[in-house]
């Protein structure tokens, strides 16, 4: 079992995490991304299987090696990655949602690929916003009891920002993590604020995504309904 951990805690539970950053296409060769590399996502996704829980990874364009024991599904773009979403959060027992979803897609997809051509202006790319997964699965509860999670990388006023997006979220716990030069993008390790809904606020020192991972499921392992399995 993983360091800290007593039991299978997570026995009979299905968790549902997304990893990975979404890609939203502008045409066949070029797309809107982010930096996100899933490391956090599958370590959540390992560490979950090491507590015993059902575990479904839905990964968008990490190339990372599926986690063994959970049940990978790939995705694109923030539309698939919804649906996916959606569809597995119906009897899901926590939805945490660690992928970085594209805010915007381009509104137009260009069939073929965009071309320049002498004299002419650079192309304006419009966007359009895509939908809140997370805001969504959190009204939606699907399950009653489901706990659902989110992920918040903020570069100013990490905490004050990460207090408001909790509440307009609706979800029960929001990982907020300071974006900087070593930590987050990329890297083994992070360093994060767990804020809960019901004011609790749990600090995680700097240190591997595995020991971040293992306090998520610390708190949600704590806020299950005792009647809920
Ligand atoms: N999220 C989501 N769907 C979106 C955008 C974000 O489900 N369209 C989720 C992310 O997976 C993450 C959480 O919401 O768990 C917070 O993402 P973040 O980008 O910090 O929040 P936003 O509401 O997009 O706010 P911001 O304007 O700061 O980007
Ligand atoms: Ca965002």
């Amino acid at each position: 079992l993983a360091r800290g951990v007593t039991g299978p805690d997570l026995a009979g539970r299905h968790v549902v995490i997304s990893a990975g950053g979404t890609r939203e296409p502008l045409d066949p060769v070029r797309f809107l991304g982010n930096r996100s590399s899933g490391k956090q996502g599958y370590a959540l996704a390992r560490t979950a299987v090491a507590r015993g829980a059902r575990v479904t990874l839905i990964e968008a364009n990490t190339g990372l090696p599926d986690p063994a024991g959970a049940d990978v599904l790939r995705v694109g773009t923030a539309v698939q990655l919804r649906e996916a979403v959606i569809e597995a959060a119906a009897d899901a027992d926590v939805v945490v949602m660690a992928a970085a979803v594209a805010d915007f897609r381009p509104s137009d997809y260009a069939p073929g690929k965009i071309k320049k051509k002498d004299g002419q202006d650079a192309p304006v790319v419009s966007l359009v916003r895509n939908p809140d997964i997370l805001a969504e699965v959190a009204a939606e509860r699907s399950r009653p009891g489901q706990i659902v999670v989110g992920f918040a990388a903020e570069t100013d006023d990490v905490l004050v920002n990460g207090r408001e997006k909790l509440r307009r979220k609706g979800c029960d716990l929001l990982v907020v993590n300071e974006v900087g030069e070593r930590k987050t993008f990329g890297s083994e390790e992070n360093e994060a604020v767990v804020l809960a809904a019901d004011g609790q606020e749990t600090p995680v020192p700097y240190g591997p995504k595995e020991a971040l991972a293992d306090t998520v499921w610390d708190l949600v392992s704590g806020r299950f309904q005792p009647n809920s399995s």
